[in-house]
């Protein structure tokens, strides 16, 4: 527990094409503030500091190690989390970091040990849940108003040029399951509790990337549920639903079906009933991320949260193993055309 009655200073790291959503959000945290960001590129580590009013900006990660920071935000691609994650460990300063982890589960486990052994808190950055949509949804199945679940359908299909401003997932060669797919991996534990079989099947249509832009996932949960969880950049529908996740769950008294715009419609033996979660109406949101960016000071006032008050993060590095091992066997799965037990790749977590 961090008690501090002023405001947690933190570092930022990474200012790519994601990261002004963190910094919009961060000047609406109570209890947080970034006191100095970090790029590799010094003229975007500049540029940021100058639109979002940050008083210091460097292009080493060293900085980290200053011994001035609360807490640190990596907002860079999957494959910087494990060193940058490493100084932060050793500097002894909490950290929250995008989605994915890492490429691998053997590199989260490593990321994770080191941080647990050292005793800092590590949290993932991972929004999806923290949309409005699904803390609704969460409260009606925790209400028990549709009974215990027993079947989940989770999809995201849209063809949005993700290409453009995220270039680096030409090349990605786990690309898809670990850029979507793990949001909809930790929605359906999240929704559904935790899985422990999956299987999978992997598709690369757009021509000319390394990895797959979809992927077919059932999943067994602990509950005896059943779950299919499928994502891709290559549908094409119009209007576009980026970025949209729809689906249903069932349970034994009833249904949530997760329909487009944001709508709930929940059928129990009472009747049916629509309920519109509608945005929040920030200033620097815009369509059609709005639904994401709204979910993003959520995550991060979830975290400053859980520091100030000692409670563990929801998606804690420790926790989040059991997504990325759902991840890890859904490849595995794709690999050798077999249902993968989560046992089969760790022991115990
Ligand atoms: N949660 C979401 O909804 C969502 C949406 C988009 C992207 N993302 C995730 O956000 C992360 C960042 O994505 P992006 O598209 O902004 O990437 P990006 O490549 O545009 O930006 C990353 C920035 O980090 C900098 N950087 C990399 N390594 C560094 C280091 N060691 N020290 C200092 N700076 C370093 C780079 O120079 C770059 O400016 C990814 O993991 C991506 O999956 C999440």
């Amino acid at each position: 527990m961090i008690a501090v009655s002023q405001n947690l200073k933190g570092l930022f790291i990474g200012a790519g094409f994601f990261s002004r959503n963190h910094l919009h959000a961060w000047a609406e945290v109570e209890g947080a503030e970034i006191a100095a960001i970090c790029d590799r590129d010094p003229q975007r580590a500049e540029a940021a500091a100058k639109e979002y009013g940050i008083a210091e900006w460097g292009t080493d990660a060293a900085m980290l190690q200053s011994g001035r920071f609360d807490f640190v935000d990596i907002c860079t691609t999957m494959e910087t989390h494990e060193a940058l994650i490493a100084l932060a460990v050793q500097a002894g300063v909490p950290v929250i970091v995008q989605k994915p982890m890492a490429p691998d589960l053997a590199t989260c486990l490593r990321i994770e040990a080191q941080a647990r052994a050292a005793g800092v808190p590590v949290m993932l950055h991972e929004n999806f849940r923290f949309q409005k949509i699904f803390r609704r949804l969460r409260e009606i199945l925790s209400s028990g108003e549709i009974g215990e679940v027993t079947f989940g359908r989770l999809n995201w299909r849209n063809d949005i040029d993700v290409y453009t401003n995220q270039p680096y997932l030409i090349e990605t060669k786990r690309f898809m399951i670990m850029d979507v797919g793990i949001h909809m991996l930790d929605l359906a534990r999240y929704l559904l509790g935790d899985a422990s079989e999956v299987s999978c099947f992997n598709q690369s249509v757009k021509e000319g990337i390394a990895g797959e832009d979809a992927a077919t996932m059932l999943l067994r949960h602990d509950n005896k549920a059943v779950s299919v969880v499928d994502v891709s950049y290559a549908s094409h529908k119009s209007p576009n639903l980026f970025p949209q996740t729809l689906g249903e769950i069932e349970g034994r008294l009833g249904t949530v079906e997760i329909l487009e715009g944001q709508v709930l419609r929940i059928h129990t033996a009472a009747g049916r009933r629509d309920e519109v979660l509608a945005a929040d109406g920030r200033s620097w949101t815009s369509e059609p991320w709005t639904q994401i960016q709204d979910s993003v000071p959520r995550t991060q006032q979830h975290f400053i949260d859980c520091l100030r008050s000692g409670r563990d993060f929801e998606t804690s590095a420790g926790d989040s193993l059991k997504t990325y091992a759902l991840a890890e066997a859904a490849y595995c799965s794709a690999a050798t055309g077999r249902t993968v037990a989560i046992a089969e790749l760790v022991k115990e977590f």
